[in-house]
């Protein structure tokens, strides 16, 4: 199905504006991320769609062309995983994920042959008459999630599921999620505070900030053409350089960069993959810190402009600590960004 909000906002009765008036689509079969730091409204966005919270009049919330803005949260028929699994301890994985089929007073055939499907798509068949407790936090969260889509919701919400997890397990079952939510072939919404996992899980992230969606896109649109600083910074760490701007021309301590168009009325913004070492390069500085990373190193510069970071394939040779550098940023490489409130 296909969502739409409309103008929704929620204020809570102590006057804490959670959610400022906000549209979203999430098309037929789309998995959105809403990602942003903690507090920023994604919870409250999404108990909203839920019907666990009345938004502010005014609001509007479709699914497909019902609107459901004052229907239960029982008769929207969504599914929901949360962090924590709210799972029955004392009964079996099977049980669990026929519970709410249950509920519903489905006849026992059919309640059978839905939980049967439902373990072979998330890989639990083996586990079916376990109880809860004598499973891992992974495979927890793989039964919460069969749980939530035995009952074929027409939307999937999923609050942060991953975060109770450490973080080797955290990324094999983010890895898995993405594979498993297209299987399923349903209109999820997936909430993180985490960028690697929206990235990794979503088909478009919509990022938040202070109770709105400032940015929406494909992570590549989002890593790559982010529309002010707080996503050019939330969204893979981009550096804002400090220096100073003449129209085309941006002087730092250690050199001179050439800009995509004139910076006057600009923060710029770089990555530390797009900073690269290179004989001849516009810049110069000296090598502060090398960090091993796996696949690449991460290297502190100084006197270019503090705190620059460049990152180099673990292929290479990485330069040494107190090496004299030279660097060089591609034009194309630089965003040029609305200057903030804070670096202004
Ligand atoms: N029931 C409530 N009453 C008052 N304020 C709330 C309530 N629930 C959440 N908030 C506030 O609303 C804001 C958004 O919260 P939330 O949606 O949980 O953020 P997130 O999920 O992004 O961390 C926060 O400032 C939070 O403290
Ligand atoms: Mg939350």
């Amino acid at each position: 199905m296909t969502l739409s909000l409309t103008n929704t906002a929620k204020t809570f009765p102590d006057g804490t504006r959670a959610l400022l008036p906000t549209d979203l689509k999430v098309e037929q079969g789309e998995i959105v991320s809403l990602l942003g730091p903690s507090g920023c409204g994604k919870t409250t966005l999404l108990r909203i769609i839920a019907g666990l919270e009345t938004p502010n009049d005014g609001s509007e919330i479709w699914f497909d062309d019902d609107n459901v803005t004052s229907l239960s949260v029982e008769r929207r028929k969504v599914g929901m995983v949360f962090q924590s699994y709210a799972l029955f301890p004392n009964m079996s994985v099977r049980a669990n994920i026929g519970y709410g089929l249950k509920m519903q007073k489905l006849p026992a055939k059919e309640i059978e042959a839905r939980v049967t499907e439902v373990l072979e798509m998330c890989q639990l068949q083996e586990f079916s008459a376990r109880s809860i407790t004598a499973l891992s936090g992974g495979q927890r969260q793989r039964v919460a999630l069969a749980r939530a889509i035995a009952p074929r919701p027409r939307l999937l919400l999923l609050d942060e599921p991953l975060s109770a997890l450490d973080a080797a397990l955290r990324e094999a079952l983010r890895d898995e999620l993405a594979v498993l939510l297209r299987t399923f072939d349903i209109t999820a919404i997936f909430v993180t505070h985490d960028q690697d996992e929206a990235m990794a899980i979503a088909d478009r992230v919509a990022v938040m900030s202070g109770g709105l969606v400032v940015q929406s896109g494909t992570p590549e649109d989002l890593y790559r053409k982010p529309n002010s600083a707080f996503v050019a910074g939330f969204v893979g760490n981009a550096m804002r350089l400090e220096g100073r701007c003449e129209g085309a021309r941006f002087y730092l301590d250690g050199g001179t960069l050439t800009l995509p168009s004139d910076g006057s009325d600009r923060d710029v913004f770089v990555r530390a993959e797009d900073v690269a070492l290179q004989a001849g390069g516009s810049l110069e500085g000296r090598v502060e810190t090398v960090t091993f990373l796996g696949t690449h190193y991460r290297i502190g510069l100084s006197d270019i402009m503090p705190g620059l970071l460049t990152s180099t394939y673990a292929g290479q040779n990485a330069p040494r600590v107190g090496e004299t550098v030279r660097a060089e940023i591609k034009p194309e490489a630089l965003m040029l960004l609305p200057k903030s409130a804070q670096s202004a």
